[in-house]
């Protein structure tokens, strides 16, 4: 555990990103952390690549310039894959953590070589996504199948918090991934590619059968959150911003209320969030 606090900043589109602070809190319970949901703008898994890298700077800055925070966690994996680099880019230097489909885990889960990616349109038809399935692929040969799947309209429906569309479109993407993979063997281990996913996990693991392994990303994000942060503890800018006081706070371009409740209803957090023109 960090010996002291940090103050991290988070965003995402809406509500899926609390599965990464879930795991942040769990890992770093010292640290202060400040999660900006951008509801007046999601989804962003169809929009366009231009929208997204253009809410990624405007927020960075904002949660910089305002709210001190020492690093950046892109809590989305569609944000990280269309628009990390260029965040990088204009915050050189600076820390800043991205979300991707956990491939490398699934690959080497997979017992049937046959690992399936539920994601956004956004993240799966990205070219960051797939430069890492080839390498992965290239690099396991022949053992090693990767198939994804884009699901519009998912990411919405856990927002909206509709349990029979999430149940429709859940069955609706395992059907079409399974159907698009008669040619490999029984696929086993099953990324979810979405920040948004994991709050749909129990459906996903009745619907996709007993012999299929979960994967997810948030306590692999949480923990290299950590290692990057003790790297950079003894500079004197992190000295200078080391929270004083852990918690969360909770920022919203939409609905602040439903996003409380979402972190309330998820991870059994009381904290009232606050609107934020951004
Ligand atoms: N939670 C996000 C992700 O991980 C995006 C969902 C969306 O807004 O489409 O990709």
């Amino acid at each position: 555990m960090n010996p002291r606090g940090h103050t991290v900043g988070l965003f995402d589109s809406g509500v899926g990103g609390l599965s990464v602070l879930k795991a942040l809190l769990a890992d770093m319970p010292t640290s202060r952390f400040v999660y900006l949901a951008d509801g007046a703008h999601a989804p962003y898994g169809e929009r366009s690549p231009q929208h997204i890298a253009e809410r990624a700077h405007r927020i960075t800055d904002r949660l910089r310039e305002d709210f001190g925070i020492e690093a950046l966690v892109v809590a989305c994996n569609t944000a990280t894959a269309l628009a990390i680099e260029g965040l990088r880019a204009q915050h050189l230097g600076w820390p800043i953590i991205g979300v991707e489909p956990a491939l490398k885990p699934a690959a080497a889960l997979t017992r049937s070589g046959h690992v399936g990616v539920l994601a956004t349109r956004g993240t799966v038809e990205s070219e960051r996504f797939a430069r890492l399935r080839d390498r992965l692929q290239n690099e396991a040969s022949e053992r090693l199948h990767i198939r994804s799947q884009a699901c519009d309209g998912l990411a919405d429906a856990i927002e909206r918090d509709d349990p029979p569309a999430i149940r429709q479109l859940v069955r609706h993407y395992l059907g079409a991934l399974e159907s698009a993979s008669t040619d490999l063997p029984p696929m086993d281990t099953l990324v979810l590619g979405c920040t948004h996913y994991p709050f749909a996990s129990e459906v996903l693991q009745e619907l996709s059968g007993p012999g299929v392994t979960l994967v997810e990303t948030g306590a692999p994000v949480a923990r290299r959150t950590r290692t990057v942060l003790a790297g950079m503890s003894d500079t004197e800018d992190a000295a200078a911003m080391a929270s004083p006081n852990p918690g969360v706070t909770l920022l919203s371009t939409g609905n602040p209320y439903g996003l409380a409740e979402a972190a309330e209803h998820w991870l059994g957090l009381k904290a009232k969030a606050q609107r934020l023109d951004c």
